[in-house]
Parts: C-alpha cells; sequence; structure tokens
C-alpha cells in the first residue's frame, strides 16, 4: 500500500477477531523462552503480546505507521518496515506473521527477506488468505468495481491468496523445507454490516477506485452478498480460508 490506509480505531472496533484468531497458528510456532522472534506484519501488536508473555525477545514490524504506533503503545519493540525490503541478517530464531503475508505482492521477495532474516535451523511459521480466501466478497467487489468503472479483477491487484502448492514451490525455491501446510476453511463471524467489513479489510481496493464513487460499490456490494453471507437474523459470516505453514531453513 502506498498511504496508511489502516486506522486503528476502525481496526479496533471491526477486526478485533483477526488476532483474537489467531490461537492456531500460535500453537504451530510453539513459541520458547528467550528465542528472539520478528513478527512480520505485527498490526497493533495484540497478538504480538502473547510471544512476548511465552518468553520470547520479539521485535515487530510493519508497514503501517497507524499500526506501529499501537504496537508501541503496548510497549512492544516494533517499528515501520516493509515486508518485500527486509534487511535482517541471520538474527531470529523464528519468523511468525498472522493474517499479513496476503498484502505483500512479491511474496519472492518476502520470503527471501526472512530467509536471510533467520539463523540456520530457523523456522518460518505463518498463517494468511490462502486459495478461495473471501471468494464470494472479491466476487462482489470485483463485479461491483467493474460495472462503475471498467476496471476488471480490482481486489487481484490487491490481494495474494496462492494455493497450498504454489506457496509450497515459492518456499522451497528459497531453501526452506515445508513440514506442515494446510488450506483451512474458517468461515468467519464478524461484529459488523459488510459495509465496516469492507470499509475496515478491503479498504485498499476500494481505494483504487474514485472516492466519490466509493460508498456507493461499498453498498453495492454488500447488498449482492446478503443472501449469501447473511443470516435472517442479520448477522453477517466472511467466508475465509487460511493458509498456514511451517518452513524450515
Ligand atoms: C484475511 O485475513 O484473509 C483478509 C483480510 C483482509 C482482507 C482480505 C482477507
Amino acid at each position: 500500500m502506498t498511504q496508511d490506509q489502516w486506522n486503528a480505531d476502525r481496526y479496533e472496533k471491526n477486526a478485533r477477531f483477526v488476532s483474537d484468531l489467531g490461537q492456531g497458528v500460535l500453537d504451530w510456532l510453539a513459541p520458547q523462552a528467550g528465542e528472539r522472534i520478528l513478527d512480520l506484519g505485527c498490526g497493533d501488536g495484540a497478538l504480538t503480546e502473547k510471544l512476548i508473555t511465552a518468553g520470547a525477545d520479539v521485535l515487530g514490524v510493519d508497514a503501517s505507521p497507524d499500526m506501529i504506533a499501537g504496537a508501541k503503545a503496548r510497549g512492544i519493540e516494533a517499528h515501520v518496515v516493509d515486508g518485500h525490503a527486509l534487511t535482517f541478517d541471520a538474527e531470529f530464531d523464528a519468523v511468525f506473521s498472522n493474517a499479513a503475508l496476503h498484502w505483500m505482492k512479491k511474496p519472492d521477495a518476502v520470503i527471501a527477506g526472512v530467509a536471510k532474516a533467520l539463523k540456520p535451523g530457523g523456522r518460518f511459521v505463518a498463517e494468511f488468505g490462502g486459495h478461495g480466501n473471501v471468494a464470494a466478497i472479491r466476487t462482489a467487489l470485483s463485479s461491483v468495481i467493474e460495472a462503475r468503472t471498467g476496471i476488471k479483477n480490482a481486489p487481484d491487484a490487491i490481494w495474494y491468496f496462492p494455493s497450498t502448492s504454489e506457496h509450497q514451490a515459492r518456499l522451497e525455491a528459497a531453501g526452506f523445507s515445508v513440514e506442515r501446510i494446510a488450506l483451512i476453511p474458517r468461515p468467519t463471524p464478524i461484529p459488523s454490516e459488510m459495509g465496516a467489513w469492507l470499509e475496515t479489510l478491503a479498504a485498499p481496493v476500494l481505494a483504487s477506485v474514485d472516492e466519490n464513487l466509493r460508498p456507493t460499490i461499498r453498498d453495492e456490494a454488500q447488498e449482492l452478498l446478503r443472501s449469501a453471507l447473511c443470516d435472517s437474523d442479520g448477522n453477517w459470516t466472511a467466508d475465509y480460508m487460511r493458509l498456514r505453514f511451517e518452513a524450515r531453513l
């Protein structure tokens, strides 16, 4: 993202579930006391705190200054860093990432930076959106944006949602051996209407159209999705698909 589209207050209200649902990937990481761990795309640090509680020595990095301000306010050592441009050299026992890698559209550059940041034998454990992630939401956004602007497949320019075989091949090409990797369907109840999800979590997709059009696109996409993702009590569920992996150097 070229500008900071993350608003910490809006994120707290509409997207707190992102870190709340991070326990599964934390279990795969199994952080040990004394380990030096890089949290790549740490956001406001809610999950980073759990690594610290486990006794790890953690550095958080994120491309969003607003999110890093939130992490620092929790007392976390954190810096604004683009995940495509990591410059660490054999400093970490593990690199961890939750719900961030799908924003990084040059995955080979990210994986190369992670490999360089790890000590020999270090591990890379992460979860992010995999193939089929938010498929209905992507289709609705794509269709409404194309109808209003002529731009085709707008979400594809923003998100990287690979299959396990694609991502595994990228990890192996960088020297990792993949110990486990899985696509995990995770229909996720959201705490708001779909419009608020779109404004918060699809902000960079909405930002690809003229500012005056964004409310229309948000509302039309929400109505297209209502029959599939909203139940008769008005509760919305987002069609998440997680890709989780553990890889070692
Ligand atoms: C995800 O965590 O899978 C996700 C977050 C924001 C937009 C799309 C997907």
